[in-house]
């Protein structure tokens, strides 16, 4: 990772302007990258779609969504709108004049523009590097499945270097996500125990209130599973499994990351749980089915939930199962990993009131909180022995003044330094697909077990955990 430097000039180009995720993310982290001083004046953003509009036009389509404060006033006036078909030559051609020496080109795109834009811009010329660098963003999802990823990667390497692709997860622009490589190789306690011998399991959850809303169209062609644990919770899981780099150079991090995907067995299908919200309350509001939902197949298997029990086969992790799970419509907004130490080898206390001791656990939480608990067990006061569990917390808010930032705002500033750390490389993506290929083609067949909107996921959920005597972390 680099030191906090100014970015140097470059034009943003944005295929996908006018989109939901350049209004809501992309146009407000650049302002507050802006706004702390990160970017110089001859920032550019140039927007593309293929709807009709103009600069202002443009302008005023973001600036509904973002703080106009002395950010906005830096980067208001380099922002430029073209109208292109992405899949018209010209529209590249005719892109050249507009560039300065240094250009990232952001596909914030349906994926199936993904392969012809980075062709596009190759045949135009625009990825050589003659005078500065240009970089691609490509946004997920990657691929569908495995053979799919493969041919996207082949198809945009044909293109460009590996090191002029910027494949986001954008759960890695999350500061807790970034404090788990510190947290775990900036302090001797933690790594110290950080294996089988002291580890019984991980969780790593993410819950959702949201249910899937507007976006009916595009998740019901994709799923819980596909949408989030290849790339989301893998990521996370590549977190705390990984084995120290070398360095903290991008290429050392990102050959631990992907030895630890790759070290994923492909899940047994044995081991993993779909669902599906039916109606009910979430947060006090009624929630129709997600069958009932707007551009949803009432006749399709699209699950809402995933929960798998995933083995990490290395030699840290052997005999330690990774429960992952995620879900939209379920009780609260909640994302975080428990790590579950095992519980004392011997029990001193068998023979007195207090049999059995609930085991240490860490809990970093990702969102909405964001921190690190370590849960242990105390004597409570008193004669007599009785013991109670309690909780060391480290809490963001109470240590920084943390303003209320998009994740997206170290990505972007990353792309612009050149520093590919927190981005997927070919060989992870592909990893990660390989390792949930067999749930796919088995998830053809079937439906999944419907849970109440509101509640913590279907029961064969829980059954998972409780087979092994297990149990998931409450979800707030
Ligand atoms: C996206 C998924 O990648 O991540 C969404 O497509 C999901 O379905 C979202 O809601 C979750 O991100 P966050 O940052 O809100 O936790």
């Amino acid at each position: 990772m680099n030191q906090i430097v100014v970015a140097p000039p470059a034009t943003i180009v944005i295929f996908g302007a006018l989109g939901d995720l350049t209004r809501r993310l992309l146009a407000p982290a650049l302002v507050n990258l802006a706004e702390s001083g990160l970017l110089t004046t001859d920032t550019n953003l140039l927007g593309i779609s293929y709807h009709d509009c103009d600069d202002e036009g443009l302008r005023r389509a973001l600036a509904g969504f973002l703080n106009e404060g002395t950010g906005w006033e830096i980067i208001r006036g380099g922002i430029h709108y073209r109208k292109g078909d992405f899949t018209n030559p010209q529209t590249f051609t005719s892109l050249a004049a507009e560039l300065g020496s240094n250009a990232v080109f952001y596909l914030a795109t349906s994926p199936s523009f993904f392969g012809p834009i980075v062709e596009a811009l190759s045949a135009a010329g625009l990825l050589d590097e003659a005078e500065g660098f240009r970089r691609v963003v490509i946004e997920k999802p990657f691929g569908t499945d495995l053979a799919t990823a493969e041919a996207l990667n082949r198809r945009i390497l044909a293109c460009a270097r590996e090191d002029q692709i910027y494949r986001i997860d954008h759960f890695l622009g999350k500061e807790t996500v970034q404090n788990i490589m510190i947290a775990r190789f900036g302090n001797t306690l933690l790594e110290s125990v950080w294996n089988n011998r002291y580890i019984d399991h991980v969780q790593i959850t993410a819950a959702e209130a949201v249910t899937v809303g507007s976006r009916g169209r595009f998740y019901d062609a994709t799923g819980a599973l596909r949408d989030m644990v290849p790339n989301h919770l893998f990521q996370l899981l590549a977190m705390i499994g990984m084995e120290p780099p070398v360095s903290f150079d991008a290429e050392a991090i990102r050959t631990e990351k992907e030895k630890v995907i790759s070290a994923i067995r492909p899940v047994d299908p044995q081991n993993a749980i779909r669902g599906r919200y039916s109606a009910g309350t979430v947060a006090g509001e009624p929630v129709s089915a997600y069958l009932a939902e707007p551009e949803i197949d009432p006749t399709g298997r699209t699950e809402t939930f995933v929960a798998l029990k995933v083995h990490v086969d290395t030699w840290r992790w052997a005999g330690v199962p990774f429960y992952l799970r995620t879900g939209k419509a379920l009780a609260a907004r909640d994302t975080e990993i428990v790590i579950q130490f095992r519980e004392v080898p011997l029990s001193l206390f068998r023979k007195t009131v207090v049999d059995r001791l609930p085991p240490n656990r860490l809990v970093v939480q990702i969102q909405p909180d964001e921190g690190i608990n370590l849960e242990f067990v105390v004597k409570r006061p008193g004669p007599g022995l009785a013991t109670t569990p309690v909780s060391m917390d480290f809490s963001y808010a109470d240590h920084f003044q943390v303003s209320h930032l998009t994740g997206y705002e170290t990505l972007l500033y990353d792309v612009l330094t050149g520093d590919q750390t927190l981005f997927q490389r070919a060989d992870q993506i592909e990893a990660a697909w390989r390792a949930v290929q067999p749930l796919l083609e088995m998830w053809q067949q079937g439906a999944p077990e419907e849970y109440p909107a509101g509640s913590d996921g279907p029961e064969s959920a829980d059954a998972l955990m409780h087979r092994a005597h297990r149990r998931w972390h409450r979800v707030k």
